[in-house]
């Protein structure tokens, strides 16, 4: 993974020496209220319902063990000792002291990491796809692409000041996208041409939140040196006309929607024509450069299902079904990519305990060259792990509640805060979480249903991707109530790849909390009665429509 020269050193270094002096200033009450709120926003710093919250920044994902340890320690040290992994593969934590942040910087600063522009109106960090480097079916690891759209993004002075916050996701698999491309700001699908040139495919407009959108391709195909240009010349059009009167209608999706794709794409053309060959565009050797630091781990010659895990597999049924579902072919012979589920019931979704984050960083030391990466269905990958060592590494990942072999299913539910911690929340989403949880506790029938995304956010923010959930919750408040709103067919394209996107379609009324995993027993029992063999929720979903869900749910309910 990249490693910081002395430039990113210092200039990190730098801003955490400025952000004390500005919180310092802040607190000898020299910086009102309002000067100090850009200014924290700049270095990730929130403040939220009960406490501040902090953003770290880990670039598309990825962390070292000593990185991971230096969280447990700061959870510990200045938190109440656990952190949060969220849907945009950062780590956040809940209630840090606005005081301590200077000195929580600091000790980041001294493993690599830090907090700047993970919030405000600024590029955010750029995500991939989880197992980028590991799988066979890439195009080509899309990480050097990120870290070269991170390098230019940090501290681009043109970009700090945008009308809202801008989300970039790069995804190099053809037909599976576990970054959610299309509903970014920009998505990028690398995709190799007829001449076989690496370039990308660009999409724009997409996005969550308040008007939620699918992107819309603006370039077929756009050759790999351009790749900074061009999004130079896409974030300059969004700088020029985005609206910066209605912070509802500020996101580039609303400025593409108005203006229609096509003249969008024509904007950006036209944009680039000036800049394309302004001496910006990538070299080669900045390109390899970049790609130096995602070299392959130091792999061991081995051949595929060694003899002892194929007895273990046989043996142990819990093995197996975990193998199974938690576990993804890997491009190198003798190894398997593995991911560690956070999904346990009774602990919110993506919550991590110091303790954990040590095993975490323990487990990534004796099995996968010592690397971790945070997922947007808030798991962990441990990406390069020997065949022949998965059984032991089950053992421990069990024992320390990450085994549960639910990836991909109804359990392995994304889910907001929520009331519990967001102040923008309508509703709590965590104990409609474990609610459902619970109810399909029964591993064999949550198996039995296949791949199904269940997503919920407690408001219309939508940081917890309820409305490309297959089935999506929606936190809504009535007259002071709380209540849920179930939407259905939204797709990240994970299944599928990004032709499959599409936003989910509001089932109808909503329900009270305590109704929530009678209404998904239902909404199953209709997948159930219908599918044909092998077919998943989402594609009886498109095939019989919403009426039958619709019919089902409100029959009893109402
Ligand atoms: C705790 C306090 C939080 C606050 C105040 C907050 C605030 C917001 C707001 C205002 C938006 C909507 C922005 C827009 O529509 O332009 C948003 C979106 C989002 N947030 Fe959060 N958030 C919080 C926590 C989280 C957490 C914990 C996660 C991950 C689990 C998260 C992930 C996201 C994501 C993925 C979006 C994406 C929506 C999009 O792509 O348009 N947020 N958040
Ligand atoms: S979706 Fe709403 S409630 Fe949930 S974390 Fe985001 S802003 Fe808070």
């Amino acid at each position: 993974m990249y490693k910081y020269d002395e430039y990113d050193h210092k200039i990190v270094q730098e801003r955490v020496a400025q952000f004390r002096d500005q919180t310092n200033r802040y607190f000898a009450g020299e910086l009102a209220d309002e000067e100090y709120l850009a200014l924290r926003l700049q270095n990730g710093l929130y403040v939220q319902r009960l406490a501040p919250m902090l953003r770290i920044a880990v670039p598309y994902g990825m962390m070292s063990s000593t990185q991971v340890r230096k969280l447990a320690d700061l959870t510990r040290k200045y938190d109440k000792g656990y952190a949060h992994f969220t849907t945009r593969q950062n780590v956040q934590f809940n209630w840090p002291k606005i005081e301590d942040v200077p000195a929580i910087l600091e000790e980041l600063a001294s493993v690599e990491m830090h907090a700047i522009q993970t919030s405000g109106n600024c590029i955010r960090n750029t995500t991939t796809d989880q197992y980028a480097g590991a799988i066979a079916d890439e195009v080509i690891d899309p990480r050097p692409y990120c870290e070269i759209i991170r390098q230019w993004s940090t501290f681009h002075p043109e970009f700090a000041f945008l009308p809202r916050k801008f989300k970039i996701a790069v995804n190099s698999v053809p037909d599976q996208d576990r970054a959610a491309i299309m509903v970014h700001d920009i998505g990028i699908q690398i995709v190799v041409n007829d001449q076989n040139e690496v370039g990308y495919k660009v999409y724009a407009g997409g996005g969550l939140g308040r008007t939620p959108m699918v992107g819309s391709l603006i370039r077929e195909f756009l050759p790999e040196k351009d790749l900074l240009t061009y999004l130079e010349a896409i974030l300059r059009v969004y700088n020029r006309y985005g609206r910066r009167d209605n912070k509802y209608k500020a996101r580039i999706k609303i400025l593409v929607k108005a203006m229609t794709p096509q003249v969008f794409a024509e904007k950006v053309e036209a944009e680039w024509e000036h800049i394309r060959k302004s001496g910006s565009e990538l070299t080669d050797t900045e390109i390899n450069r970049v790609k130096q630091y995602f070299t392959a781990p130091d792999y061991a010659t081995l051949s595929d299902t060694p003899t002892e895990l194929a007895a273990r597999l046989q043996d142990n049924k819990a093995f197996k079904n975990w193998y199974e579902r938690n576990t993804a072919t890997h491009k190198q012979s003798g190894y398997r990519v593995v991911t560690l589920t956070m999904k346990q019931i009774g602990t919110p979704p993506g919550d991590v305990s110091d303790k954990q984050l040590e095993t975490i960083a323990d487990l990534a030391d004796d099995y996968s060259f010592g690397e971790v990466r945070v997922t947007h269905h808030q798991n962990v990958v441990l990406a390069d792990v020997r065949q022949d060592q998965l059984f032991d590494l089950w053992q421990r990942a069990y024992t320390a509640g990450f085994a549960t072999p639910v990836l991909n299913l109804l359990t392995d539910v994304i889910c907001c805060p929520g009331g519990d911690y967001c102040s923008l929340a309508n509703a709590k989403s965590i104990p409609v979480a474990e609610q459902i949880q619970s109810r399909f506790d029964d591993l064999d029938y949550v198996y039995d249903l296949g791949e199904l995304e269940l997503n919920i956010s407690g408001c219309m923010n939508a940081c917890g991707h309820h409305h490309v959930g297959h089935i999506g919750i929606l936190g809504v408040d009535k007259k002071g109530e709380e209540f849920y709103q179930v939407s259905l067919g939204g797709s990240s394209g994970k299944l599928g790849g990004g032709s499959n996107a599409a936003i989910g379609k509001i089932l109808g009324p909503s329900f009270a909390r305590d109704e929530m995993a009678d209404v998904i027993e239902k909404l199953i029992s209709v997948f159930v009665e219908n599918r044909t063999e092998e077919e998943l929720f989402i594609d009886t979903y498109r095939r019989i429509g919403m009426n039958p869900f619709k019919e089902r749910v409100y029959a009893q309910a109402h």
